[in-house]
């Protein structure tokens, strides 16, 4: 049987072919050191899988739930971004319980993409991006993202292209993986260029809370709702990615519109997943520093690692990621991420799978015990 044609040119997701290869290595007794994905191995708050286990001994929590999500959750986010982005969001309305953002990009495509439309896509950014648009049947347009433009796109030079077809941009900040920060100013910017050209803005927004103080929405830009819709998640903030949570934040004639893919797609959230997750969006800052504080301390393991291999790279960088430009001495990231995989047994992910702007950079996960960063150094200083 072939293949759709929508699947022409989308490979597996290069994650999950790496990861098999390292299964495979370690299979044969290598053990290697994955320093790859961005997978807190840290656990939720207790209290909230304390909820998450006793609504599941309800014998009434079991069924099919609502397809716009629980309204518990939906006030839970409410609240949230009223307390940490101050965004009005109205939870009856503006807010869509998503099965983790990833799907919420895929969602936005199928609602408002056909064939021949096009999308502005970050370069280096998520590979999903791409692979969701192109699956829609759109043309992926990149815009070039650089270090000496701390990481923003060039709206300028985007306004002298032709824009006519473009119909969706996505942007992501605090950015992955290049770890940078957005500024209010960029956010205004970012407006008014998606206002000016009819282009519906979508910010990807899952690591706000990761060695990051000020948590910034794009939906607190005035006139924000027109053109914004916003995808956010508990995946990374709150150690949640197995669970599966994110949400999806915009005007009501937005979420509408997704919400007619959506529900064509998947019959809502085990219930107490939802009200565990409306849970974890109640803890306070304490919470958040104490993550932040063991990612701190992974983050001087990892630079001690990028300096042995004569990395460099910026100490401010948000997310659970370090982003480093590799010595002039290899030709790319992925000819230093195969060095250090198969002479020190330690696997960093190289920057080009984000993107051709990737090519001569890595990214380094902290989500990975202090110790065993320690042991990734010990190896590679051994070879
Ligand atoms: C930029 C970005 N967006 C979205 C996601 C997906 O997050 P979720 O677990 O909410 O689907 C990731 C996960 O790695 C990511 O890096």
């Amino acid at each position: 049987m072939e293949t759709s044609k929508r699947l022409e040119g989308i490979g597996e997701y290069y994650f999950s072919k790496k990861l098999r290869e390292i299964d495979a290595l370690n299979k044969a007794g290598k053990d290697i050191i994955s320093l790859g994905i961005g997978s807190p191995d840290l656990p939720p708050h207790p209290d909230v899988i304390k909820v998450l286990h006793e609504e599941s001994l309800k014998p009434t929590t079991h069924a099919y739930q609502s397809y716009k999500g629980s309204p518990v959750l939906r006030n839970a986010v409410s609240n949230w971004y009223k307390k940490w982005y101050a965004v009005d969001l109205d939870a009856d309305s503006e807010i869509l319980p998503l099965i983790g953002s990833k799907e919420g990009i895929m969602h936005i495509c199928m609602t408002y993409l056909d064939a021949g439309d096009e999308v502005l896509i970050p370069n280096p950014g998520y590979p999903t991006y791409k692979a969701a648009a192109a699956i829609a049947g759109a043309n992926c347009l990149y815009y070039d993202l650089k270090e000496a433009q701390d990481w923003f796109p060039d709206l300028e030079a985007l306004e002298k292209t032709d824009l006519g077809k473009v119909k969706l941009m996505f942007v992501n900040y605090p950015h992955m993986p290049t770890g940078q920060l957005a500024t209010p100013e960029l956010f205004r910017q970012l407006v008014r260029f998606a206002k000016k050209h009819k282009i519906l803005l979508v910010h990807d927004n899952p690591y706000s809370f990761i060695l990051n103080e000020n948590p910034l929405s794009l939906l607190n830009i005035e006139g924000a709702k027109d053109c914004v819709l916003e995808l956010n998640s508990l995946s990374k903030s709150h150690n949640m990615a197995g669970w599966r949570i994110g949400v999806l934040c915009g005007a009501k004639k937005y979420i509408d519109d997704i919400l007619r893919f959506k529900s064509n797609m998947d019959s809502g959230m085990f219930l107490p997943l939802q009200l565990a997750a409306a849970k974890a969006l109640t803890l306070g800052k304490d919470w958040h520093d104490s993550v932040n504080k063991t990612y701190t301390a992974r983050r001087e393991k990892v630079f001690e690692l990028l300096d042995l291999l004569q990395c460099t790279y910026a100490k401010n960088q948000a997310g659970m990621f370090v982003w480093a430009s590799i010595p002039a001495t290899c030709e790319n990231g992925f000819e230093l991420s195969d060095k250090v995989l198969y002479q020190s047994n330690v696997f960093i992910t190289p920057g080009g799978i984000f993107g051709s702007a990737g090519d001569k950079y890595v990214r380094v996960s902290l989500c990975c015990k202090a110790e065993k960063i320690q042991e990734a150094i010990k190896r590679i200083n051994n070879n």
